[in-house]
């Protein structure tokens, strides 16, 4: 009577999911849901964040973010968020993480964490063909478009001056592009990667890119809400993990084969 007493409330805690009976430890049969976590992104930067035709939010940094939670045995899930405040996102909660391209900065590292850099970039000039503009310097009496709150904007504002009205901000690289194809600005400043990619799918437009070397190098991190240390450890194995097996590799030659690293 008393073993079956015991048996019974051996069964009855592992139903619970809380003792070990005896020798065998009793583990849950299923493993327990997954975490999900929010991710922002200011999804029209391809090749990085965009809606493809079922608007679905994908990229290079949608298939990284993945990869990263793959090995950590956590799930996301991109959210198409505006750039501009998009820091404020995290420290509201709306988000858990950010992976939109976004360049770590001091300024931002104030405000935010980043995670180890994942990719390297930097700003160029897009004029049309037949500009005169061959530098930077060049811009100074023009009319520029940026996306606003990004390094682009920030680079500009600098040499332009912050209230200068010649300096057109838009809410997407993309909006800014298709301005410069209407002439409503002379020159666009944006990272390298977002402007290659518009002129490899649009080769009809006759733009040129200029590089300059008042241009620094950026680094692109994941942002997570300052003190989170948990989270911001777990994305950083991820990616230490994705680096060293081959999976960042490969996803990064699926999206810049033609581009060296
Ligand atoms: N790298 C630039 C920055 O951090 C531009 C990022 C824009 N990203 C985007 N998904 N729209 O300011």
């Amino acid at each position: 009577m008393k073993r079956f007493l015991n048996m019974g409330l051996c069964l009855l805690s592992s139903a619970l999911l809380l003792t070990a009976c005896g020798k065998h430890e009793t583990k849950t049969a299923e493993a327990p849901a997954q975490t999900e976590y929010l991710v922002g992104a200011e999804a029209t930067f391809a090749p990085f964040e965009y809606q493809n035709e079922q608007k679905e939010i994908v990229g290079f940094d949608v298939d990284i973010m993945h990869a990263i939670a793959d090995k950590g045995g956590f799930k996301v899930k991109f959210v198409n968020t505006p750039f501009e405040g998009i820091f404020n996102f995290l420290a509201q909660g709306d988000r858990d993480l950010l992976a939109s391209a976004i360049t770590i900065t001091d300024e931002r590292k104030q405000t935010v964490d980043f995670s180890e850099p994942y990719f390297e970039a930097n700003q160029l000039i897009v004029v049309p063909k037949d500009s005169k503009v061959t530098k930077f310097d060049d811009l100074k009496n023009m009319k520029v478009g940026v996306q606003s709150a990004t390094t682009g904007d920030e680079i500009v504002q600098k040499m332009l001056g912050k209230s200068n009205p010649n300096i057109k901000r838009l809410e997407s690289a993309t909006l800014v592009i298709k301005e410069l194809e209407a002439g409503g600005v002379e020159a666009v400043v944006a990272d390298n990667g977002v402007v290659k990619n518009y002129i490899k799918h649009n080769p009809s437009e006759g733009f040129r890119l200029i590089s300059d070397p008042a241009f620094p190098k950026e680094y692109y991190g994941i942002a997570i809400k300052k003190g989170n240390a948990d989270l911001l450890a777990k994305v950083n194995k991820g990616l230490a993990a994705i680096k060293a097996d081959g999976t960042y590799d490969r996803i990064y030659a699926q999206y810049f084969a033609d581009s060296a690293k």
